[in-house]
């Protein structure tokens, strides 16, 4: 057990002081090194994320007042953190002082570094007398590790109002190395039938807004707990920002240099409340969210942005941006060639990564559905443009990129179309008799309302490489990898109104090593 060296320890807290003073060009401002508070600031939880096998990043905000813009004062504030191997912090690893602004509205982040990999720590904040609660957090396996098992969970879409949050409490129990949440973690509007809880504001805006937005969510205890269970990787959707935005063009078509001011905050207060690495944020409307995370060599995970470099819907409602359902025959400009979902860079850097991958699975984690989706009555093709469906040469390129490569086990997972789906990847959908390329699996919602029975019955009905649809139930998808079996257990929770309902294995599916395509287990 290495242990905490007090020499290191202060000269990191220098470094990374020094880092953020500069970055931000803070004006010299007192620290408050002792700050005294009436309420708990650390009400908004812990979190940790981006595991490697010798580092973590650990997150927390300090918000005594988290729904009335935090309620710090307007200084700088030293936090003091540590990580242990164990949950008495009697053997601590890791600790240090860090300074968190009112530029970053007092949010944490840290890199504990010098651990071991595949192993559980466990970690706090302190800040005057307040103690947070402990956190629980696990390393990745070691970069060779080609044995080991790897157990993570995928989550998105988690409207507030649509439901309470026992997918998250049932998480939090299940044994998981990891969490990847793949877009949706607030939502700017209302909408759906039946709320059974109120956003406290109006739609978001500002970066106090999106603040405001944030902290109500991360109040509630299960989404506290599946954080404070594992690290978690994370990338958007569009509802961070505004419903199905592309780019820099909203879905009212605001003007760009106003929604670039918008996109701005709501990208700065996503990484403020997400265990992100520290330096991430690098400020102005972009911020690069994309990148490879190893697990061992058992699996390699390319975490995607569909949002930030996404070329225009095609075939728009008049006068407005974002998705439309389309009669393909009326759309022949979704088939342009080079039209981009996530952009050249991303793109190229894609396919360099999934060449370059050594991994027994190599995982696509995205925002979406990859898989054609034909919604249209009788013989009509119907598709919905916000997703791949509206970007179809681009899927079929990258597709054929992975057939083409033999890019071994590849598995696309994704989020936002509210229902849980296992299906076939092929590069062309439409004849029955092309090889499987790869395996997909989307993990319905953690509370946002899905589609109706007779959505489902269409897209089954229509879409043959489509094995296994349900949109009745909301919940997540629980992943088991070992290197010759990938396992999935769709979890869905009996009743959305509940916090403490019972969630159940609504179904469960495997793929085998070298032969694509998900299996009824
Ligand atoms: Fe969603």
């Amino acid at each position: 057990m290495r242990h905490a060296n007090a020499h290191n320890s202060r000269r990191d807290f220098l470094l990374r002081s020094a880092a953020l003073s500069a970055a931000l060009a803070l004006p010299a401002q007192r620290v408050i090194a002792q700050p005294r508070f009436e309420r708990d600031p650390f009400a908004l939880g812990v979190a940790s994320g981006y595991p490697q096998p010798d580092q973590v990043v650990l997150w927390t905000r300090l918000a005594p007042d988290p729904l009335n813009g935090g309620g710090m004062p307007a200084a700088p504030v030293a936090v003091r953190w540590e990580i242990a191997a164990d949950a008495r912090f009697r053997k601590i690893v890791d600790r240090g002082e860090i300074i968190a602004t009112p530029a970053y509205a007092h949010a944490v982040h840290v890199s504990a570094r010098g651990l071991e990999p595949s192993r559980w720590y466990w970690y706090r904040f302190m800040a005057g007398e307040a103690v947070s609660a402990t956190g629980r957090t696990r390393t990745a396996p070691a970069a060779d590790d080609n044995r080991g098992q790897v157990a993570f969970a995928i989550a998105s879409c988690q409207h507030y109002e649509h439901g309470q949050f026992a997918a998250y409490r049932d998480m939090a129990q299940q044994e998981l190395d990891f969490v990847v949440h793949v877009g949706d973690y607030i939502y700017e509007s209302s909408w759906g039938r039946n709320p059974v809880r109120s956003h406290h504001t109006t739609e978001p805006y500002t970066l106090a807004d999106y603040r405001n937005r944030y902290a109500q969510y991360k109040l509630d205890p299960h989404l506290q707990a599946a954080h404070a269970a594992f690290p978690w990787l994370v990338t958007w959707d569009d509802h961070e920002v505004d419903n199905d935005y592309a780019n820099d063009r909203s879905q009212d078509i605001d003007p760009v240099d106003a929604f670039l001011l918008r996109r701005t905050a709501a990208y700065q207060a996503y990484y403020e409340h997400m265990p992100m690495p520290p330096g991430m944020h690098t400020g102005g409307p972009n911020m690069k969210i994309y990148g490879t995370h190893a697990m061992g060599n058992i699996a390699r995970i390319q975490l995607l942005d569909m949002r930030q470099y996404r070329d225009y819907h095609v075939c728009p409602r008049p006068n407005r941006g974002g998705g439309n359902q389309v009669n393909v025959l009326e759309c022949p400009e979704r088939m342009q060639p080079g039209r981009s979902l996530l952009g050249s860079t991303q793109e190229q850097w894609l396919e360099s990564a999934l060449t370059q991958s050594t991994a027994r699975w190599n995982i696509i984690a995205q925002t979406t559905l990859m898989s054609q989706a034909d919604r249209g009555p009788g013989e009509s093709r119907v598709v919905y443009t916000d997703g791949w469906d509206g970007y179809p040469k681009a899927r079929e390129k990258l597709l054929r990129f992975i057939a083409e490569r033999k890019i071994r086990n590849p598995v696309v997972i994704g989020g936002d179309v509210h229902f849980a789906m296992a299906g076939d990847l092929k590069v062309d959908f439409d004849n029955e008799h092309a090889p499987v390329v790869a395996s997909e699996f989307v993990g319905t919602s953690i509370s946002s309302q899905g589609p109706s029975r007779a959505r489902i019955d269409a897209l089954l009905a229509k879409n043959p490489h489509v094995k296994f649809a349900n949109g009745a139930r909301r919940g997540y998808a629980r992943f088991t990898v070992t290197p010759q079996r990938w396992d999935t257990s769709f979890r869905a929770v009996a009743d959305i109104a509940d916090a403490q309902s019972r969630v159940y294995e609504l179904g469960h599916y495997v793929v085998e090593d070298r032969r694509p395509g998900p299996q009824r287990a």
